[in-house]
């Protein structure tokens, strides 16, 4: 078995690390140095021998029944070795139907529709036939000369149109969404003292990850392998080997390297099946690379969504009503219920609360998970309306949200397991120098730029899934752990690493890390902002094994006291190994099928990840040009690993959520549903010159809950951003935008 290994060797690497002393120190990412000298093969560029080339063709009508596809153009194309269409195409088992409620990991696939098995269309842009040619570019070619008709059905493809139509969503058995009551929320709000009532919209957006959704996939007789771009490889296996009928045994999902994920690369998208029903059906191997047009046309995004949010107070800022209801959409063959109110019923003690999710199925590709889908909209709403709430009040927005500070949850009434919101605020505003804003409106001025301050609470929830991992210590000193997780960039098996070494109380250097192989103890997808906490929990339990056994094995060679692999060399064993987990028998669920022991564990607890965030911005008096110039995250993440990684997973979060704030939105033509930003010319993500210099920093608490106190933090960073800055540009201009982005049309 050939699997990524990664070592603590490779150039670059911080070699200065003290036995005992891994975890908490800024080491190199151990992959960083092979990703940026181009050392390393992500999904897309694996090769074979014999290798074929597909591409995708998309419908171009978003409901309806193809009446005709003429591919007799594409096949006459130099080098085009098939054209397969729902006619043609090998027929696999269909999929299920997708319960969207409860669509959280066992249903892996971003839709329930039976690719190339089916004449029916459910959004446009959905792969109606693949070409595989020798080349790319015959490929290509070939692709944009299949004629398709179609008989057309009518259209919901205009969120502002269809939103009238959703129904609300019935609660899901894990509480992430549905209604929430307490008390009488609208008689309070109607009573109060002071009170808002606001609507707040955001539009859909795309995932525009740097590298691209990929596959290669590979048969040998009934056995598959492919080379997927996804954070979730042993679900993807499952998944295959269920749709082409084969033992799970038989399908090998390896993604030892993500260009990126952020929830993108969670579900199965077409391309992946598509490719090994394509490698099927040509008996070689193919590879199936999205373009990025085609990365937005066939797999999901964030939802639109719009927002009641009202809010009810006493004169001295205390809360006695909060309102939340919230709209967004599914497809109508799948999607994900975006738990959009989880900040509002998590954050404050407001005597009574009313939160209410509604969806609406459209005729677009079905939604899906992107950076903290829920309190990435949730935080922008709530967030804001606070800050509206504070004007009214003539309070400071920080002592408005201390004011509020819930003893337990406020929903459930569970105990915080870990809760420094308060002091995120206040190290926060003394850092960042809130003090010396003064709070009325267009107050401060820098020549032609308007300047304004705006603060955010940021909050996502943590969670552990489960995970098999195996340790082994070696007579040399060296030890290797193996788990089928994901890197995906952000350090994975750095942090694992780090924990391992001082879990054995050995040298960094030693410990090896291979992960991204489905043929590896199976590992907890990555997202959620999971996969640290869950594996490190199985880490630990495996190191702590691995160590008894050294210990007994000390005491009978007389070795007690040495370094661990004495024991070794004096027992005359090569190696010895502890494995923690692989006992799964829920062979559909893959590692997932555990899921309820750390999860159930953990929901004893009101569990997250927090912070608070400080912007400034600069607004142009004469052209509405809005910039960022400073920022702070101040995080309650528990025990950072990593403080490298750490910040970098919160700076990249805090760059995506000003995307979010200022330029991303994904245009759908309400006419026929056509994705309009389709690629990176029309879908607009930050660029260096749209980022200051980000400051995160955190508490370092660590969360007694946890192992080792570990918080997730791959999400937390990207909540309360949106909401910091348009409660700034509304400090600095007296505009309140309530519909992002924030774009400059909007401020003049
Ligand atoms: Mo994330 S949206 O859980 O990759």
């Amino acid at each position: 078995m050939t699997t990524r290994t990664s070592t603590g060797s490779e150039p670059g690497a911080d070699t200065s690390v003290p036995v005992g002393g891994a975890v908490g120190r800024p080491v190199d990412r151990r992959d960083g140095h092979a990703k940026v000298t181009g050392a390393v093969r992500f999904s897309a560029e694996h090769h074979y021998p014999n290798l074929t080339y597909a591409t995708l063709v998309h419908a171009t009508v978003a409901r309806g029944t193809i009446t005709g596809i003429d591919t007799a153009a594409a096949a006459a194309v130099p080098g085009v070795v098939a054209v397969l269409t729902h006619r043609n195409a090998p027929r696999i088992k269909p999929p299920r139907k997708l319960n969207i409620v409860r669509n959280l990991g066992p249903d892996v696939s971003g839709t329930d529709v039976d690719y190339l098995n089916t004449d029916q269309v459910f959004w446009d842009g959905q792969p109606i036939a693949v070409v595989v040619a020798e080349t790319s570019a015959a490929a290509n070619e070939a692709a944009s000369l299949v004629e398709v008709t179609y008989d057309r059905l009518p259209v919901r493809v205009d969120f502002a149109a269809e939103q009238k139509n959703a129904t609300p969503a019935k609660g899901d058995p894990f509480s992430f969404a549905g209604v929430k009551k307490k008390g009488d929320a609208e008689a309070a709000l109607a009573a109060a003292e002071v009170s808002v009532d606001l609507r707040y919209t955001t539009p859909g957006l795309q995932h525009n990850a740097i590298e691209p959704h990929a596959t290669v996939a590979v048969w040998e007789g009934d056995h598959l392998t492919v080379h997927d771009t996804t954070q979730s490889i042993h679900q993807t296996g499952h998944y295959l080997a269920w749709r082409f009928g084969v033992p799970a045994s038989h399908v090998r999902v390896r993604a030892e390297f993500l260009g990126g994920g952020f929830g993108g690369k969670f579900a199965v998208w077409p391309g992946t099946v598509i490719a090994a029903m394509a490698a099927k059906a040509v008996g070689r191997p193919v590879r199936l690379a999205l373009s990025r047009t085609a990365v937005s046309r066939a797999t999901g995004g964030r939802t639109a969504s719009t927002n009641r949010i009202a809010l009810g107070a006493t004169r001295d800022g205390r809360l006695t009503s909060l309102i939340q209801d919230s709209i967004t959409r599914t497809g109508s063959v799948g999607g994900l219920l975006e738990a959009t109110t989880s900040p509002a019923r998590h954050l404050y003690g407001a005597e009574n609360m009313l939160t209410r999710q509604n969806l609406v199925p459209m005729d677009l590709v079905p939604n899906t998970w992107l950076r903290a889908p829920g309190e990435a909209i949730g935080s922008f709403v709530l967030e804001s309306a606070l800050d509206e709430l504070a004007y009214e009040l003539s309070m400071d927005p920080i002592d408005l949200r201390l004011r509020n500070e819930p003893a337990t949850d406020p929903t459930d009434g569970k105990k915080f397991s870990q809760r420094m919101q308060r002091e995120a605020f206040e190290r926060g505003a003394e850092r960042f120098g809130w003090a010396d804003r003064n709070p009325e409106p267009r107050s401060m001025r820098d020549g032609e730029w308007l300047v304004g301050m705006g603060t955010a609470t940021a909050y996502h929830p943590t969670l552990r899934l489960v995970a098999d991992v195996k340790v082994r210590l070696s007579d040399d000193g060296s030890a290797l752990v193996q788990c089928g997780f994901h890197e995906m960039g952000m350090g994975a098996a750095t942090v694992q690493a780090q924990i391992a070494a001082d879990a054995l109380g050995i040298a960094y250097e030693k410990v090896r890390v291979e992960y991204g192989d489905s043929a590896l103890p199976s590992g907890p997808m990555a997202g959620n902002s999971n996969q640290t906490a869950t594996v490190a929990t199985s880490l630990l339990a495996a190191c702590a094994e691995l160590t008894r056994k050294v210990s007994a094995l000390a005491r009978r060679t007389g070795t007690t006291g040495q370094e661990p692999a004495s024991a070794l060399r004096a027992a005359g064993r090569p190696f010895i190994e502890a494995s923690v987990g692989s006992d799964t028998r829920l062979g559909a669920l893959g590692g997932q099928g555990r899921l309820l022991s750390n999860f159930l564990k953990d929901q004893r607890w009101s569990k997250a990840a927090r912070g608070a965030q400080f912007c400034e911005v600069r607004v142009n008096a004469d052209t509405g040009e809005l910039r960022i110039s400073r920022w702070l995250g101040m995080f309650d993440v528990g025990r950072i690993i990593n403080p490298k990684t750490a910040a970098s997973q919160l700076r990249g979060a805090v760059v995506m959520g000003i995307g979010m704030a200022m330029s991303e939105q994904s245009l759908i033509d309400p006419r026929n549903g056509r994705t309009m930003s389709a690629g990176l010319d029309s879908y607009y993500v930050p660029v260096h010159a749209d980022i200051p210099p980000i400051d995160v920093d955190w508490l370092d608490e660590p969360d007694k809950t946890m192992p080792l106190g570990i918080i997730g933090l791959g999400e937390v960073g990207m909540t309360g951003v949106a909401a910091a800055i348009a409660n700034a540009v509304y400090h600095a201009t007296g505009k309140r935008i309530r519909d992002l982005p924030i774009t400059l049309d909007k401020l003049l």
